[in-house]
């Protein structure tokens, strides 16, 4: 996984912002997605590693997420932004576990429910 993001973060698209992410998704069947960020010059028509990686993921037929490793730019965490963790949490379960790096290795781990307590998603409906 952490092969995979990092490649994703070489290949980020980010001319405006100078900030690379890139994410790797292990599915509940344990297949591999990678997503980059990917910047717009219409800045709002940016998208973040996350949703590359969980389009990805949804165009090959899987639906859940096991594990979600992202490798951001240096020694801070590069926490998922508020709109990717409930794109996250829309195909995620309570032991759904996040990897935060950078490129040099692992920096934190922690479960997706605990980036997004009291959550919406697919069961409140
Ligand atoms: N970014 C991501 O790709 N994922 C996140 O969760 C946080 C932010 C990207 C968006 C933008 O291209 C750059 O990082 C700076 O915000």
């Amino acid at each position: 996984m952490f092969k995979m993001a990092n490649l994703a973060h070489k290949n980020a698209y980010v001319p405006y912002s100078g900030f690379k992410v890139g994410v790797c998704i292990r599915s509940d069947n344990d297949k591999l997605f990678f997503g980059s960020n990917v910047e717009n010059a219409a800045y709002p028509q940016s998208q973040c590693a996350e949703a590359s990686a969980i389009g990805s993921m949804i165009t090959s037929g899987e639906r859940k997420i096991k594990e979600v490793l992202i490798i951001g730019g240096n020694e801070e965490l590069c926490t998922p932004c508020g709109g990717c963790r409930q794109r996250l949490y829309e195909f995620s379960s309570n032991h759904t576990v996040i990897y935060l790096c950078n490129s040099n290795g692992l920096l934190k781990t922690l479960k997706l429910i605990d980036l997004l307590p009291f959550s919406f998603g697919p069961g409140n409906l």
